[in-house]
Formats: structure tokens, C-alpha cells, sequence
């Protein structure tokens, strides 16, 4: 069968050299943005007067045609057409005759891959905004319920303040809104048209690249034709934002792991987001949290993939670049299926109240309420701090904590304590004492609760409008 850019060939490829070079496995996945790629350069093309109507016209309904097979799934893809452009052409052809030739008048694979990437990911990065916003809501409407929750706080590990439960929530609800920022950024970048660039050089037909791009929803058009078809830094700016979502994704399931351990018992994943063991019949695995985190893997992988395949790449197009799709593809596919997880995970999970609050009392975390205490009233706090932590080692000796040591010993290690340690050292007054701003008293969480749902309902407005 000949290629449809054989002519300058005395012999075809071999067969195993079109499976090699071949990308409709995977480009096929473009079928939507491709046709409509093509809709708006024909509408173009008849605009400018360079295709004349009835050519457009025969065209587009070809075009729309194959657009509803594809839609049906009716379409079939062949590696003998290399991808998912030639692919369609040919069905073009095949469709309306020779005039489908006519498409690719003033346009190459070269622009047109690169304005199909751009129509494709502007449609998921959108969409994966609102997934993780869907998200930042689970995890406002828990914390709304746990404000006045206690949780151990930790560093190193090691319990170190307790803090609201709500409060550790919501560092999450603020890390994703970085996250939703960092995409609804990229994509001044990603709404940008390549089309009407050629191959690299532009074209000698006197086309209207603002109209196509305008016809394609997009805000503006490459300045630089060899700019516009070598540039790939729109995926990469999609693949390191997604590599940071998914740490953030990822650092929450490591709490969640631990948190549903026998040692925590702090929360307990649903029954339909855990597992069961082939052998051993007392396991429930926290199995989905475990997986985001280990899909974190493969996005950070993809952003690398890309980034080696840049770096040494003359201008302007090259075929490596055909490499860019299969982590673009795998990362959206993983970062929506992540995201769509999480958002049930967190709003099935039970939350052990008891046996958080239970574990504040159970440790010296109450320790800086005392030099605190020390320090309000007048002592240095460098040495407030060593009264305090010989204080500690008598109750380590003891075996008891810091709120079971007689007020008399107290006493004899400074004369400024009095009775009132003792609800000082209470983790709820902990807690809710720490009301400077952006702390985890009880008013200032009740407050980042009322910034948070207002940044939520100032998305929902700007989805209506
Ligand atoms: N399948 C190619 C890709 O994905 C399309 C562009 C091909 N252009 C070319 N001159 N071979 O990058």
C-alpha cells in the first residue's frame, strides 16, 4: 500500500521498521482534538480564500463524519498509517475522494501534533483542577467536624505538640490549593496555538492563524513557527506540576498508612478503599493509599522521561519528540484515577477520636506549655527550657508524666509554679492557647475553615460564569 508521502520512495519500509516508527497504539487517544484540529483549519483554509467552499465544505462533513464513527468507536486504526494524522487522512480519502488531499494544504504533522497536545491537556488540566478542588471540599467538610479534635503533633517522628486534628487537615487543603494555582498558571501556557506553523517555517499560503486559533477556543499563538513546533515545555510544566501534586498526594497516604496501623489506630480506611490478605484472615490493607503513593513513582518517572528527551534535541522537530505522549497520557489517566480515589478515601474514613485524644495525654508533648508557663512570668526561656527538662527526666524516672508529678516538686524546681500548671498542662488548653495566627488554636482553625470554603465557593462561581 503507498504511503501517503511515498512519492519521493523506490522501496517502502519494512514492515517491522512501520511497527517500530509507528504511534496510533497510543496517539489514537488524540482522535477528538485531531478532527477538531482539522475542522478549524479547512474552516480557515475556505476563509482565506485558499480552498474554495465546496472543497471546505465536502471536507468538514467528512470530517464530522468520522468524528461520529469515532465517537462510536466505529473507526479503525491501522500501524501501516504510521499515526493518528495519517490515520485520519486516510479515512478522509477513503471517505470523500481525492479532495481530502486538500486538507493538509499550508499545515504539517508538525503543527498539527502540537496543536492536538495542547487542545488535549488544556481539557485535562481543567478537569484535574476540578477533581482536586472536589478534594480540598472532602477535606474542609472533615475538618468543619474535627476542629475541636486532638491529635499528637509531630517532628522528627517523635510527638512533639499536640495539635487539632482539623489543623493537620487543612495543611493539606493548602498544600493542593498550590497545587490547583500551579495548573490554573500553566495553562496561559498550554492555551497557546502552534497551528499555521508548518513544519518549522511558516507557509507560503496566506493563512489566518489567529481565526484557526480562536476556532480552537485557544487565548494566543506562538510568536515563533520553530518555536511553536519544538516546544514541549507545556508537557513539562504538566508533568512537574503533577509530580508535586503527587507527593503532596503521596505524603498524606504515608500518614494514612500509619495513621490505620495497630501501633496509631488513629483513623480506619473504609472497608471499599482496603484489602483483604490471600492468607491471612485478621488483615485489612490500606491498599489504595499505598498505591497512589507508589504511583508517585511513574509520574516522576514520566517528568524525567521527558526532560532527558529534550535536553539534547536540535531545532525544531525531531522524532523523539513522538516519545512526549506516553507519559503525558499515563500521567493524566494516573493523576485523575489518584485524585478520584482520594476524595472517597477521605470522606468514607472513620476518625478514632478517643484513641487520638487518648494518645495526647500519653507523652511529654505538653513539655513547652510548661517553659512556656516559666517564660511568661518572667524567666529567660533558655532556662525555663532546663527546668523544664530535668522536670521531664525525673517523670521519665518516675515512669509518669509531666501532669501526675506532685505540685511540690514543682515548686522545688521553680518558684514561680503554682496550682494552675495543671490546666496549662491540659493538651486541650494546649491546643486552643495557640491562637497566634495560622496556629492550631480552636478560633484560628474555626477561621482558616471560613478562608478555605470561601476559596471553594469563589471556584464554584467561576465554574458557572
Ligand atoms: N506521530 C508524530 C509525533 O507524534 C507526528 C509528527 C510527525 N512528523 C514528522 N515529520 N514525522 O510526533
Amino acid at each position: 500500500m503507498k504511503k501517503l508521502w511515498g512519492g519521493r520512495f523506490t522501496k517502502r519500509p519494512e514492515q517491522w521498521v512501520d511497527e517500530f516508527g509507528a504511534s496510533i497504539a497510543f496517539d489514537q487517544q488524540l482522535v477528538q482534538e485531531d478532527i477538531q484540529g482539522s475542522l478549524a483549519h479547512v474552516k480557515m483554509l475556505a476563509k482565506c480564500g485558499i480552498l474554495p467552499n465546496e472543497d471546505a465544505e465536502a471536507i468538514q462533513n467528512g470530517l464530522l463524519s468520522l468524528l461520529e464513527k469515532a465517537e462510536k468507536d466505529e473507526l479503525a486504526f491501522s500501524a501501516q498509517y504510521e499515526d493518528i494524522h495519517l490515520n485520519i487522512e486516510k479515512h478522509l480519502i477513503d471517505e470523500i475522494g481525492p479532495v481530502g488531499g486538500k486538507l493538509h494544504t499550508g499545515r504539517s504533522r508538525n503543527d498539527q501534533v502540537a496543536t492536538d497536545m495542547h487542545l488535549y491537556l488544556k481539557k485535562h488540566v481543567l478537569n484535574i483542577v476540578s477533581l482536586i478542588e472536589s478534594l480540598q471540599k472532602e477535606l474542609v467538610e472533615k475538618a468543619e467536624k474535627h476542629v475541636e479534635t486532638l491529635i499528637p503533633g509531630y517532628t522528627h517522628l517523635q510527638r512533639a505538640q499536640p495539635v487539632s486534628f482539623a489543623h493537620h487537615l487543612l495543611a493539606y487543603f493548602w498544600m493542593l490549593q498550590r497545587d490547583v494555582e500551579r495548573f490554573k498558571e500553566s495553562l496561559k501556557r498550554i492555551d497557546m496555538s502552534p497551528l499555521g506553523a508548518g513544519a518549522l517555517a511558516g507557509t507560503t499560503f496566506p493563512i489566518d492563524r489567529e481565526y484557526s486559533a480562536q476556532l480552537l477556543g485557544f487565548s494566543s499563538i506562538y510568536e515563533n513557527s520553530m518555536d511553536a513546533v519544538s516546544d514541549r515545555d507545556f508537557i513539562l510544566e504538566f508533568l512537574s506540576n503533577s509530580s508535586m501534586l503527587m507527593m503532596h498526594l503521596s505524603r498524606f497516604c504515608e500518614e494514612l498508612i500509619l495513621w490505620s496501623s495497630q501501633e496509631f489506630q488513629f483513623v480506619e480506611i473504609d472497608d471499599t478503599y482496603a484489602t483483604g490478605s490471600s492468607i491471612m484472615p485478621q488483615k485489612k490493607n490500606p491498599d489504595m493509599a499505598e498505591l497512589i503513593r507508589g504511583k508517585t513513582g511513574r509520574v516522576y518517572g514520566n517528568l524525567f522521561g521527558l526532560l532527558t528527551i529534550m535536553k539534547g534535541l536540535p531545532l525544531a522537530y525531531n522524532k523523539d519528540l513522538q516519545e512526549d505522549k506516553e507519559g503525558m497520557f499515563d500521567t493524566v489517566t494516573t493523576v485523575e484515577g489518584c485524585l478520584t480515589i482520594f476524595a472517597g478515601m477521605i470522606s468514607t474514613m472513620a476518625v478514632n477520636e478517643e484513641k487520638m485524644e487518648q494518645t495526647t495525654k500519653q507523652d511529654f508533648s505538653n513539655a513547652t506549655e510548661l517553659a512556656d508557663y516559666l517564660a511568661a512570668k518572667g524567666m529567660p526561656f533558655r532556662e525555663a527550657h532546663e527546668v523544664v527538662g530535668k522536670l521531664v527526666l525525673i517523670c521519665i524516672q518516675k515512669g509518669i508524666y509531666l501532669m501526675d508529678l506532685p505540685l511540690e516538686e514543682y515548686e522545688q524546681a521553680s518558684s514561680l509554679f503554682e496550682s494552675d500548671i495543671y490546666d496549662v498542662l491540659n493538651p486541650r488548653t494546649a491546643v486552643n492557647r495557640r491562637n497566634s495566627q495560622g496556629g492550631t488554636g480552636f478560633s484560628q482553625v474555626k477561621a482558616a475553615i471560613q478562608k478555605a470554603k470561601a476559596l471553594l465557593s469563589d471556584y464554584a462561581v467561576n465554574q458557572q460564569s
